[in-house]
């Protein structure tokens, strides 16, 4: 089957969030598979590569006419194809400039024009989120050729809060597109153009991240307006959980980590990761338990519960490690916690990839009290290195904790509420706490999650479940 992802970034070139991971880990899984996968991104600044540059591609977007150049490179199987324009992609960052709906619209017609260079069309052209999200449109819109009749489209919701709003403008500006779509309706949504719903309209298929995230929305609460649009594809929309990339995550044989262990000597393992961890941070007492935060730190992932949480921590006997960066103002409340506790509270304000490892191994808990989550994979990569993730249950951090309730010992892998709030947050902190004293307990849940499979093997197969459903359809 021939498959490209389209999406606007990937492992190993460029990653800000999860996004980056589940392109690179599902599309891996899919060539280990056999199946022919490309991945389309665009080639920005920051990326290193040696890729080889193939042609130029000179599109037309309304009255510009902007080269793309695209580079092609293989890794793990896969063909990257990465689109050059310094204009829109050498710009130090990703995403969050005043013209993004230009620099993917501009994208998203690239991605077009690479697929017609092919000898043959895709059988599944796979998009995530909203960056390339009318790229479906685009393709069922164009009449003028038959070179992509044959080819069904899956649109995956990876975060239902960018939803690719821009005014109506965009179409004919820089679309080609006509005000049609919008006057009818189809890419009209909450009175502008919104690419994340034209995904959702023109995909044969939508899916979304976890099975408990496809619930949320379809519900007012959570869906942040999308269940309105969602409920007309309902028989085509299904809820996938993620997994995570065991060769990357592998306490057996990481080489980032201070001791790699097994399940034979997890428990001696993770107490020598500890130390190295205690010691890297400069905490000193090492009977007290790590509670350990890896996150882009922004409003989403439930900051308000942290910050609370930490300081209750702390004064009944805890440290507290954080590795991210991101919204200002909590990254200053989190200077300031150190400074008030420098004995017990360790931070890294950056991003680093080695040192997260050292976290997720040397840590006893690991804190993730989204507000949503469509899926997560901070939490399951705990569990891989037989950290107990304490979770509020939203969307796929629902789907991959299970809450210790004091009779679950054999099955439970961590701690979960339901309601976001500081009350509930900091009662499950200390439950933790309390779980912390009694060993044998807390080795037999550290062993759960430990043997927890959240690999790729039950994702991949079915996501091509859903190809070949849609393979099957005339
Ligand atoms: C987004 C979501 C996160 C999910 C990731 C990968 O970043 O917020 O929950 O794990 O995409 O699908």
């Amino acid at each position: 089957m021939k498959i490209v992802m389209v999406a606007s970034e990937s492992r190993p070139l460029c990653k800000t969030g999860g996004l980056a991971d589940v392109v690179y880990s599902l599309g891996k899984e899919l060539a280990n598979a056999n199946e022919d996968v490309s991945v389309i991104i665009p080639y920005y600044g920051s990326i290193k590569t040696d890729a080889t540059f193939m042609r130029t591609l000179k599109l037309k977007m309304a009255w510009r006419t902007p080269n793309a150049d695209i580079f092609v490179t293989k890794i793990e199987g896969m063909t990257f194809y990465l689109v050059k324009n310094d204009q829109y992609f050498n710009r130090g960052h990703l995403y969050g400039d005043f013209d993004d709906g230009e620099r993917f619209a501009f994208f998203t017609l690239a991605a077009k024009a690479v697929m017609e260079q092919f000898d043959t069309a895709p059988d599944i052209v796979h998009i995530h989120d909203w960056q390339a999200g009318m790229l479906p449109c685009l393709i069922k819109e164009d009449k003028s050729s038959k070179f992509f009749s044959k080819t069904k489209f899956v649109g995956t919701i990876h975060n239902p809060a960018f939803q690719g709003l821009f005014h109506k403008i965009v179409l004919g500006d820089l679309y080609n597109l006509p005000d049609s779509l919008y006057e009818n309706g189809q890419v009209r949504f909450k009175d502008q153009v919104s690419t994340l719903k034209s995904m959702i309209v023109y995909s044969d298929k939508i899916t979304t991240v976890s099975p408990t995230h496809h619930l949320e929305l379809l519900t007012d609460e959570g869906s942040m307006g999308l269940n309105y649009v969602l409920k007309f594809r309902e028989d085509d929309f299904v809820g996938i959980l993620n997994g995570i990339d065991y060769l990357e995550f592998n306490p057996k044989e990481d080489k980032n980590i201070n001791t790699p262990f097994s399940a034979t000597n997890l428990i001696k393992g993770k107490k020598a990761n500890k130390l190295a961890l205690l010691n890297q941070f400069n905490l000193k007492n090492e009977n007290l338990p790590i509670y350990s935060i890896v996150s882009r730190i922004t409003w989403q992932k439930g900051f308000d519960l942290v910050f609370p949480a930490v300081e209750l921590l702390v004064n009944k006997g805890a440290n507290v490690i954080l590795l991210g960066s991101g919204e200002s103002a909590y990254e200053a409340k989190w200077e300031e916690l150190r400074a008030k506790y420098p004995e017990h509270i360790g931070i890294y304000i950056g991003y680093n990839d080695p040192l997260a490892h050292k976290i997720y191994a040397g840590s006893d808990f690991f804190l993730m009290p989204s507000l949503f989550e469509p899926c997560g994979l901070g939490q399951m990569i705990a569990q891989r290195y037989g950290t107990l993730p304490i979770v509020r249950r939203t969307g796929g951090l629902k789907d991959s904790v299970i809450n210790y309730d004091g009779t679950n010992e054999e099955t439970s892998n961590g701690f979960g509420f339901d309601d976001y709030s500081e009350y509930e947050m900091n009662r499950t902190c200390l439950y933790a706490l309390e779980t912390y004293k009694k060993k044998t307990l807390l080795h037999k849940l550290s062993k759960n999650a430990f043997n927890t499979d959240n690999s790729w093997v039950k994702s991949k197969n079915e996501y091509m479940k859903v190809y070949l459903s849609l393979i099957e359809r005339k």
